[in-house]
C-alpha cells in the first residue's frame, strides 16, 4: 500500500517482512527489512531509487497506484547496490524517456551493474534539477555505503532522501518513526551502523557536518531502508553523530567459545570481576551467538574480551567470522584481553591477543591460559582479569 509522506511526494516502496539475510548471507535480519522507493507528483514526475529486482512488480504496481509509470520524467538512482537499484530495467522499460540521475562514481556502478545505454544525468553536490514547484538538490555522499551513494533533499518539501545513511532492516506494518517500537528501532539503527557504516565513520562526521553547513530545513528524513523519519527527523542525525564518534560505553563483551566448559567457566570468572566493579558485560557464546548482533554489542562496549580453547595449535573457527568482521569494521577506542583453557600446546590466548592487535584493539591486561578445567585458584585469576579490565573501563 502506497503511502503519502508529504503533499505530492509518496512512498512507493516494498516491506520484505521475509527477509532474515542480507548482502548474501553476511548481515542477519530477524526483522526484515524494506526497500524504500519514493514518487514525486511534480511538473517532472520524479521516481527515487527503486527495489530489489525481485520485487520490482510489486514496486511497478504501487505506482500504477498514482500514476502511469509511462509518465516518469526522472528517474534518481542514489547509489547502485541491487537493493535500490535492481528494478532499473523494468522501470526503464516502463518508462522509457526517463533520465537516470547519479552521482559521477554512479555513472560507473550504475552501468557497470547492468551494461545498458540508459539516458544517464551526472551530477555533483550542489546541483539542483527543478522538476516544477520543487529542485531536487543532490549532496555526494561517497561511502555511505558506496562511492556513488549520494543524498536527493527535495526543496520546497523539506524532505531528505539519503539512500542508505540513517536506514534499519526493520519491516513494519507503518511507515514511520513514531508509530513503532522504539526500542526494537534503535535497536535495529544501531545494529545497522555498527555493522554496515562503522569502518566509514569519518565520512559519516564530515558528510553531517557538510549538510548541516548548508542550513536546509529538514521536516522528513526518508531513508532507503526501514521507516521514516518525521517526528523529530533530526534525532537519527544526533544519534549518527554520537555513534561516528564512536565514545564506548563503561561496558564490556565477553566474546567465547567453549568444547567442554572450561572456557565457558573462564568467562563466568571475568563476568564475575567485572560485576564486582558494578562495570555492565553481556556474554555470548560464538558458536551459537548472531555474529551481527555480537558485532552491535562490541560496537557500544569499551572491552571486548575472547576466549577459546586451543584447538588444533590455535582457536576454535566460530571465533573467525567475528574476528575478522571486526578487523574490518576498525572500530574505535576498545580495549581487550584474551583467555582460554588448553590440554597440551596451549596456542589460543597469544593467538587471539594477535587477533586482537590486528582489529586495533588494545591489549590491555595480561591473558590467562589454564590447563585443562579451571580450579578455584584459576577462576580466581579469571575474576581478577575482570577486575583489572573493569578498572580500565571506569578510569577513562
Ligand atoms: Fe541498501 Fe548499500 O544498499
Amino acid at each position: 500500500m502506497v503511502q503519502e509522506l508529504t503533499k505530492g511526494v509518496y512512498w512507493v516502496g516494498v516491506v520484505d517482512w521475509g527477509l532474515r539475510h542480507f548482502h548474501g548471507h553476511e548481515l542477519s535480519t530477524p526483522r526484515g527489512s524494506s526497500y524504500n522507493a519514493y514518487l514525486i507528483m511534480d511538473e517532472r514526475i520524479t521516481l527515487v531509487d527503486t527495489v530489489w529486482g525481485p520485487f520490482q512488480d510489486q514496486l511497478l504496481d504501487n505506482i500504477r497506484q498514482i500514476v502511469d509509470p509511462s509518465r516518469i520524467d526522472v528517474i534518481v538512482a542514489n547509489h547502485a547496490e541491487p537493493d535500490h537499484s535492481g528494478s532499473l530495467p523494468a522501470m526503464l522499460r516502463a518508462a522509457p524517456n526517463a533520465k537516470v540521475v547519479v552521482s559521477k562514481a554512479g555513472a560507473d556502478s550504475v552501468p557497470g551493474h547492468y551494461h545498458q545505454k540508459w539516458n544517464l544525468t551526472v551530477v555533483k553536490t550542489g546541483d539542483r534539477i527543478n522538476i516544477g514547484h520543487s529542485d531536487l538538490l543532490f549532496i555526494e555522499a561517497p561511502m555511505l555505503h558506496w562511492p556513488d551513494s549520494m543524498f536527493c533533499y527535495l526543496t520546497g518539501k523539506n524532505v531528505l532522501m539519503p539512500n542508505d545513511a540513517f536506514g534499519q532492516h526493520y519491516a513494519t506494518s507503518s511507515r514511520f518513526n513514531d508509530q513503532v517500537d522504539q526500542q526494537e528501532l534503535f535497536w535495529e539503527a544501531l545494529k545497522y551502523y555498527a555493522n554496515i557504516l562503522a569502518p566509514f565513520s569519518h565520512q559519516v562526521t564530515r558528510k553531517i557536518e557538510e549538510f548541516v553547513a548548508l542550513n536546509l530545513p529538514v521536516d522528513i528524513i526518508a531513508p532507503s531502508h526501514g521507516v521514516i523519519w518525521r517526528s523529530n527527523p533530526l534525532q537519527i542525525v544526533t544519534r549518527y553523530k554520537e555513534w561516528a564518534a564512536q565514545v564506548p560505553e563503561r561496558s564490556a563483551v565477553i566474546i567465547y567459545d567453549t568444547m567442554w566448559q572450561a572456557t565457558r567457566r573462564m568467562a563466568d570468572a571475568i563476568a564475575d570481576g567485572l560485576a564486582d566493579r558494578g562495570v555492565p558485560y553481556k556474554i555470548f557464546y560464538t558458536a551459537l551467538a548472531d555474529r551481527n548482533e555480537v558485532i552491535a554489542e562490541a560496537f557500544r562496549a569499551r572491552a571486548i574480551v575472547v576466549g577459546s580453547p586451543t584447538h588444533n595449535r590455535g582457536v576454535l573457527p566460530s571465533m573467525m567470522p567475528f574476528l575478522e568482521e571486526l578487523k574490518g569494521l576498525q572500530l574505535k577506542n576498545k580495549i581487550g584481553a584474551a583467555f582460554g583453557s588448553y590440554g597440551w600446546s596451549g596456542e589460543s590466548v597469544k593467538e587471539l591477543e594477535e587477533l586482537l592487535g590486528r582489529c586495533k584493539v588494545q591489549v590491555a591486561a595480561r591473558g590467562v591460559k589454564v590447563k585443562w578445567q579451571p580450579g578455584p585458584e584459576a577462576l580466581e585469576t579469571c575474576r581478577k582479569l575482570g577486575l583489572e579490565l573493569a578498572d580500565k573501563i571506569k578510569a577513562d
